[in-house]
C-alpha cells in the first residue's frame, strides 16, 4: 500500500499495524525524518519523492493495491493535477483503490494551498481510467466551521 504525502505518517503506520506492507511518500525532509523516528519498527518503508510525476516511485516499476492521498491534493498547483492524476492511476494495481480527501476552505497564510473542487478530480480520475467507487462530504474533524472535507474513491479495473 502506497501513502502520498504521508506526513509524519499517522495513516501509513495505522495500515502496517493491520499487517499491510506499506511505503511512504512524503516530500518535506522534516516530516518524513520525525514520521521515520516516530514509527520506527512499524516497517514502514519511506521514500523522499513529490507529485506530480513521482519519478522515484514510478521509476521503480511497483504498483500498489490501495493508495491513499489525504490532505494533498490541495496543495499541488491546479495545472499539476491532471498530470498528478495520470501518475497515480499508473501505479494503481488493476483492481486496486485510490482514496483521496480534499480540503475545502480558507488558505492558511504562507501555506502553498489552491482552491480544488471534487467535480474536478473526478473528472481527472476518469480520464486517467478510475471508477468512482465512493463520495462524501463532511465537516472537520478538527472542528473549524469555515473548513469542510470531500472524500472520493475510485477503484481500477482488474
Ligand atoms: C496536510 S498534510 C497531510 C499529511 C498526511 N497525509 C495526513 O493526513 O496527516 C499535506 C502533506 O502533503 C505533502 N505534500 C505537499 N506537496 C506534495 C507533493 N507535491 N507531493 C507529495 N506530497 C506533497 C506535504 O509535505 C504534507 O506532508
Amino acid at each position: 500500500m502506497l501513502d502520498l504525502g504521508a506526513g509524519s505518517g499517522r495513516d501509513a503506520a495505522a495500515l502496517a499495524a493491520l499487517g499491510h506492507l506499506v511505503t511512504a511518500v512524503e516530500p518535506t525532509a522534516a516530516l518524513r525524518e520525525h514520521g521515520e523516528r516516530l514509527h520506527q519498527g512499524a516497517g514502514i518503508r519511506w521514500v523522499d519523492d513529490a507529485l506530480p510525476a513521482l519519478p522515484a516511485l514510478v521509476a521503480e516499476g511497483a504498483r500498489f493495491e490501495l493508495i491513499t492521498v489525504i490532505a494533498v491534493w490541495m496543495h499541488l498547483a491546479p495545472a499539476e493535477r491532471a498530470v498528478a492524476m495520470r501518475t497515480v492511476a499508473e501505479l494503481l494495481a488493476p483492481g486496486g483503490t485510490l482514496l483521496l480527501t480534499l480540503r475545502h476552505g480558507p488558505v492558511p497564510a504562507r501555506r502553498r494551498m489552491f482552491t480544488v473542487r471534487a467535480e474536478e478530480v473526478v473528472d481527472q480520475a476518469q480520464a486517467a481510467g478510475l471508477r468512482l467507487v465512493h463520495r462524501g462530504e463532511r465537516g472537520d474533524l478538527h472542528g473549524r466551521d469555515d473548513v469542510r472535507w470531500s472524500e472520493l474513491g475510485f477503484g481500477k479495473e482488474s
